[in-house]
């Protein structure tokens, strides 16, 4: 894994993954800091390491079970060792108002949400989001682009540089 490079405004932050198991580990860091309220939202294609990632989270949070795609339920849950984990994919959402029935944030308060296709209902989520966009670069390698909305997600980002 190469180091993150600092973005220009401090709130963002760039890492190289050369395999699977570099994503899952860059998420794991990143589940290890995470906290009740905290939302996380990964973007990229299909097959681009999302769901790899959240394995990751899952994993940094405590939580021992597997952890699969969730492409016909909108809606996953896992107790992590301290909080629950809310993982949402929206791929299969027909409409953006069918989010906002969904009233993810509160119903997820209680633990960490993290959302994959969260462009499928961007209004619905805080802007202190932490965004990860997935980037292919090769079979097996991937640009995670990390992004910082607001104070919260910046604390996590500064947290993953460390
Ligand atoms: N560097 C990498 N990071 C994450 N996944 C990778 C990487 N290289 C190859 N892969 C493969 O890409 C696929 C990613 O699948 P998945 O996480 O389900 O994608 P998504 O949820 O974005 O649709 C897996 O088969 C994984 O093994
Ligand atoms: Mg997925």
């Amino acid at each position: 894994m190469s180091k993150p490079a600092l973005g220009k405004a401090g709130g963002t932050a760039r890492f190289d993954s050369r395999g699977p198991g570099e994503t899952r580990r860059v998420g794991a860091r990143l589940g290890r800091l995470l906290r009740p309220g905290d939302t996380v939202l990964l973007s990229g294609d299909l097959g681009a390491g999302k769901t790899v990632f959240v394995q990751g989270i899952a994993r940094g949070m405590g939580f021992k079970g597997s952890v699969s795609s969730k492409s016909f339920v909108l809606m996953g849950e896992y107790q992590g060792r301290e909080f629950k984990l809310y993982q949402a994919d929206l791929y299969r959402l027909e409409a953006p108002e069918q989010a906002e029935e969904l009233a993810m944030e509160e119903y997820c308060e209680d633990g960490v949400l993290v959302v994959e296709w969260p462009e499928r209902a961007p209004q619905v989520f805080a802007p202190d989001s932490l965004r990860v966009r997935f980037e292919v670069s090769g079979e097996r390698t991937r640009g995670l682009i990390l992004e910082a909305g607001g104070p919260r997600s910046g604390e996590l980002l500064a947290g993953l540089r460390r």
